[in-house]
């Protein structure tokens, strides 16, 4: 591992509602990287390392009401320790870009406010288990309805909370705005309602700019 490659890690998280386009412009940033020399990893969330990913068939499929609010807070933030011990913090110490779609500002919005208001909750147990944030945070913001439609137009198994509807999705959207103010020191937004060639060229000139 050079000292060069060593000077870039970074951690780069994706946000924004469902469907919005984090795991195409994801994999557009990855390449983008990759063909600038860099050594990237792209991962997401809930899941990422093998436990990981066993939990996040736990927590995205069957009945919406399978767990309770607490429960839930719990189940992904045990999936996001595992994630960092076993894939994020030993790919930035190696000097990668970890580029990771969704983090626990999701965690923050979906389970902080959509049944009830537990963000303390989520923040407290992000601070005794997790602690890091990432570098950078690129919320995808976009028209809910848009998102909901694409997303649901995937038709995957895991629609857990896809199946709670258009004015969660509503919600939530405000809610990563808030958000972007709340850590405005990592946060960037990025308008998602464009072709997909747009979206990507402006993330990729606002990351070279970061990483500059
Ligand atoms: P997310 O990971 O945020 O849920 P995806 O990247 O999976 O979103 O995109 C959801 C759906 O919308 C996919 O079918 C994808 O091909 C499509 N899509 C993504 N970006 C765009 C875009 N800019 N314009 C139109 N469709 C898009
Ligand atoms: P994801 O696979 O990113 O779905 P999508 O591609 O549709 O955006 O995430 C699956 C679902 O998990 C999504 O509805 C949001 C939810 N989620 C939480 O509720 N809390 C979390 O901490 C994370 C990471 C995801």
């Amino acid at each position: 591992m050079s000292a060069d490659t060593r000077a870039t890690a970074r951690f780069i998280t994706f946000e924004g509602i469902d469907g919005s386009g984090k795991s195409t412009q994801i994999k557009r940033l990855a390449a983008h990287l990759t063909k600038a020399g860099h050594d990237v990893v792209v991962t997401r969330e809930p899941g990422g390392s093998p436990g990981a990913e066993e939990i996040r068939a736990l927590v995205l499929q069957g009945d919406p009401d399978r767990w309770s609010a607490e429960t839930e807070i719990l189940l992904f933030t045990a999936a996001r320790r595992d994630h960092m011990e076993r894939t994020i913090l030993p790919a930035l110490k190696a000097g990668k870009i970890v580029l990771c779609d969704r983090f626990a500002d999701s965690t923050r919005m979906y389970q902080g406010l959509s049944r009830g208001d537990l963000r303390g909750v989520v923040d407290q147990l992000h601070s005794l288990m997790i602690k890091r944030e990432p570098d950078l945070t690129l919320l995808i913001d976009m028209d809910p309805a848009v998102g909901l439609s694409r997303a649901l137009s995937r038709q995957t198994v895991d629609e857990r909370f896809e199946a709670f509807g258009e004015d969660l999705q509503t919600a939530m959207r405000q809610g990563f705005l808030d958000l972007s103010e709340e850590f405005a020191d990592r946060f960037r937004i990025i308008d998602g309602a464009r072709d997909v060639d747009a979206v990507a060229q402006d993330i990729a000139t606002l990351v070279d700019a970061e990483l500059a």
